[in-house]
């Protein structure tokens, strides 16, 4: 093939790039509902906006397992960033994860010291993480609304950046985690 034909080759596989764009649509959905959906009393019971919540959530769990597995052995190209950029690109990732980790298991958590099941696309249900009524379960509650913000700030530091490199630099950035990179300044 010659050059001016020849693509860059996207950084990441596309197993992660679906994971990726699945993890964001969740998300999203998961902001939308909580701000939308009604105050969570005692004997609320999880119907309506609150079921889709916790269904979402549960997706949320599986796909952030499937992704840290296929992460921790499928390593994407490097960045070509300067070093300082590289290295807080990647802590902000470490970070990013960290948060999609912890914010849907602590929602579990207090899901199960409310009573309700969590089930994975609203059907196949997964354990209960705390006792009914538990204090434990109440305490994560409130940690989990807290990360939130955590993880709300962490998406503008990542998303902000991403677009910023993809209008105003105009480099390959964010073609990273696209299907198929655009040919690079020097293939046309
Ligand atoms: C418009 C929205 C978004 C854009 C344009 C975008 C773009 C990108 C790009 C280009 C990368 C690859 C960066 C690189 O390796 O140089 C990336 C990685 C990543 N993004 Fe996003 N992203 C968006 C939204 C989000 C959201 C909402 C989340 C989390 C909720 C997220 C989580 C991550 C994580 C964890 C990585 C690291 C992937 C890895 O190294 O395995 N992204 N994103």
């Amino acid at each position: 093939m010659s050059k001016a034909y020849e693509m860059k080759r996207p950084a990441y596989d596309a197993v992660a790039r679906t994971l990726h764009w699945l993890t964001v649509l969740l998300v999203a959905m998961q902001f939308v509902i909580g701000w939308t959906m009604p105050d969570v009393h005692k004997d609320t019971q999880p119907v309506n906006l609150i079921a889709w919540r916790l269904g979402a959530g549960a997706t949320l769990v599986a796909v952030m397992t499937i992704r840290v597995i296929w992460r921790m052995t499928h390593w994407p190209t490097p960045d070509e960033l300067r070093p300082l950029l590289s290295v807080v690109s990647r802590i902000t990732h470490v970070l990013l994860y960290t948060a999609l980790v912890l914010v849907p298991l602590l929602g579990w958590i207090n899901a199960s010291s409310r009573g309700w099941t969590v089930r994975l696309l609203g059907v196949v249900p997964y354990p209960e993480l705390s006792e009914p009524g538990s204090a434990f379960g109440h305490e994560m509650g409130d940690v989990h609304s807290i990360l939130t913000w955590v993880l709300f700030t962490l998406i503008g530091l990542h998303v902000v950046p991403a677009l910023f490199h993809r209008f105003v630099l105009k480099d390959d950035v964010l073609q990273r985690m696209l299907p198929r990179a655009k040919p690079s300044r020097d293939q046309v």
